[in-house]
């Protein structure tokens, strides 16, 4: 089985590349079998612009952006899709939401063209939310962020593509080990059977 891990920051010696590993290192831990392909946008490059040549292709009036296209083969050939990123502005960075704009097409990874119904497209595709975060627990408590973000990405994106989000993990840099374990235990449990990270796994115990 394979995990595609994209990551979205520009740092390789981040923490978040540090617990983009450790998901990797677990997913191998599990089962010799597994293996991982590491999606790093900022050091691949990838252009999270939007332009009109994407809405071009949209409209079938150009041949398929190859960039767009090659992301989505490697989605296509993964498994399971792992995003780990660091919360920038209560969400994920610029970068990554590129990459969804862009990759995540209308005729791809849904369909609504018919008038009466949505046709969601990855139904078979299950996504681990890795998001990193440079503030505390009371601070997403009292404003309501994570389950703000929860509702525009778990529920906005993917399931608005039929992506089941078995994973969706809010991780706090105050406490970096507890943050690298958490990513190795979730790299464990992505191609277990009925695999739901059990919250207990959140490096906050919530
Ligand atoms: C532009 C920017 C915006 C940020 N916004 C938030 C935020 O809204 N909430 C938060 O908890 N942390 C925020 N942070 C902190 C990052 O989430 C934190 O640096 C990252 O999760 C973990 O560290 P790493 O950069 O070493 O991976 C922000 C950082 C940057 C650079």
């Amino acid at each position: 089985m394979l995990a595609l891990i994209v990551i979205a920051h520009p740092n390789p010696k981040s923490l978040t590349h540090g617990i983009a590993s450790q998901v990797a290192k677990g997913v191998s831990a599990a089962d010799e079998d597994n293996t991982s392909e590491i999606a790093d946008l900022a050091a691949e490059g990838f252009d999270p612009c939007f332009t009109a040549q994407d809405i071009s292709m949209a409209n079938g009036e150009i041949d398929p952006i190859p960039d767009i296209i090659a992301e989505q083969e490697r989605i296509s050939r993964a498994d399971a899709l792992v995003l780990v990123y660091p919360i920038y502005w209560w969400s994920f960075p610029a970068l990554l939401k590129g990459w969804i704009d862009r990759v995540f097409t209308n005729g791809w990874a849904y369909d609504d063209t018919s008038s009466d119904r949505l046709i969601k497209k990855m139904q078979h595709l299950p996504v681990h939310i890795v998001a990193i975060a440079g503030s505390d627990m009371r601070t997403y408590a009292r404003h309501g962020y994570f389950g703000a973000m929860k509702t525009q990405i778990d529920h906005g994106i993917f399931d608005y593509c039929g992506a089941p989000v078995l994973t969706s993990e809010l991780l706090f840099m105050s406490d970096p080990d507890a943050c690298l374990k958490t990513g190795k235990l979730i790299g464990q449990k992505i191609f277990a059977p009925h695999s739901v990270v059990p919250k207990s796994y959140n490096n906050k115990g919530t």
